[in-house]
């Protein structure tokens, strides 16, 4: 390990491990004013709704224009309904008209919970390695992990637009954390490169992590978003002016449906993982608290796990309740200033919403 790297990780789990769960829970949610929620008065006349839509609209598509604002605003009642039944049978997580809100389900999964149906094959790939578990593991993990108190780690939350780069920015995501603790620079790496020339076909439509960092080996780097920016569709590969700003040699997986190893591996980085499922309503509008379900069968999706932790009392007054926390690519707007707190201790082997159903990935830097 890098003396840098060790420094920033002792440093990281001192703040972590001195503090109780109590006191290093974050209380990151967007301010009550940007978020709109549903009362029973809103969704009471068609004009009640259509000034809820302008409020909305106002917020969400005052730069780009539907050329159907009446269709949309058709959805959008249906979805005003949708969000405050949700509120209304769920007391410990809330739902908020969110970027989604003048979309159908179906549209909404098409291009953001569609994102990554590939599956890693760890043995065709030499550069992959098995994460090897910490002097922590298994018993003396701090209680809770969270990259977001460290300043620097985790670049600004992205929003993926109509593009299927999920796993493109999430991997970015994970490069720039490793980025930041071995060399403490912070840049914001090119999603776009990533779409655009890590594999063949069209990036838009899905990828994984995997191929990301395979192709940052191979070409021996990746770009800056200011060299190479984000246009959020499928475009040519093109070589952008200038050298790339960092590279990676190798990256590692950590073992399926492991809870304590995928521990052990957040405290050492962020790590992309697969969520499955993410078509549900409940996904979609997920405006804050520790999500509990439901996911379902279909829609894939990456992203950054950034940390671990319990609270002593959530929101329906359940105590001890463990959650991961999760950097999503749909703005801020969405979930807690676009990260979400979701189950942790789930029954199930593969953990709600498959979080440990498909390996966990995360890059290591050149030494
Ligand atoms: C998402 O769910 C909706 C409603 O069940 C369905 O129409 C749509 O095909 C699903 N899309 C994906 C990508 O799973
Ligand atoms: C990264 O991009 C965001 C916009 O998404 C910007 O606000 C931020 O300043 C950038 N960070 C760096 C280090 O360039
Ligand atoms: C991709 O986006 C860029 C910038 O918005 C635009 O100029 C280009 O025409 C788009 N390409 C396609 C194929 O939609
Ligand atoms: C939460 O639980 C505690 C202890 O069981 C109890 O004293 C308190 O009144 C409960 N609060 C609510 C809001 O139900």
């Amino acid at each position: 390990m890098l003396p840098a790297l060790t420094m920033v990780v002792a440093l990281a789990a001192m703040a972590l491990t001195a503090s109780t769960p109590t006191a290093s829970t974050p209380t990151v949610s967007m301010p009550a004013a940007d978020k709109i929620y549903v009362s029973s008065e809103n969704i009471a006349s068609e004009e009640s709704m259509r000034n809820l839509y302008e409020r909305w609209y106002a917020l969400y598509r005052r730069d780009s224009e539907p050329s159907d604002k009446e269709k949309r605003f058709a959805i959008f009642k249906e979805e005003a309904r949708v969000v405050y039944e949700l509120n209304d049978d769920d007391t410990h997580v809330k739902y908020h008209l969110n970027l989604f809100a003048d979309m159908t389900l179906a549209e909404y999964a098409k291009s953001f919970a569609n994102c990554s149906p590939l599956k890693i094959r760890p043995h065709d790939n030499i550069k992959l390695k098995l994460h090897q578990p910490s002097q922590y593991y298994p018993d003396k993990l701090p209680l809770n992990v969270d990259w977001r108190t460290v300043d620097g780690v985790l670049t600004s939350v992205k929003t993926q637009g109509e593009c299927g780069s999920c796993w493109a920015i999430a991997a970015a995501g994970a490069m720039e954390s490793i980025h930041f603790i071995t060399n403490h620079k912070r840049t914001n790496l090119s999603v776009q490169e990533l779409v655009d020339c890590s594999f063949k076909g069209n990036g838009c439509e899905g990828g994984s992590a995997f191929q990301a960092f395979q192709y940052v080996i191979n070409k021996h780097g990746i770009h800056s978003s200011e060299q190479y920016p984000y246009v959020g569709n499928g475009s040519h590969c093109t070589s952008p002016f200038g050298l790339p700003v960092m590279s990676i040699r190798r990256y590692y997986y950590v073992s399926e449906r492991s809870e304590k190893m995928l521990m052990d591996a957040v405290h050492k980085a962020p790590v992309v993982i697969t969520l499955w499922g993410v078509n549900t309503t409940e996904f979609e509008y997920y405006s804050g608290g520790i999500f509990r379900g439901p996911c379902n069968d279909k829609g894939t999706h990456q992203a950054l796990l950034v940390g671990y932790g319990t609270v002593p009392y959530d929101d329906a007054n359940r105590s001890g309740v463990k959650y991961w926390v999760v950097k999503n690519s749909w703005g801020e707007s969405w979930g807690e200033r676009g990260y979400m707190r979701i189950e942790r201790g789930h029954r199930a082997g593969g953990g709600l919403c498959g979080i440990m159903l498909s390996p966990g990935l995360y890059p290591a830097h050149p030494e």
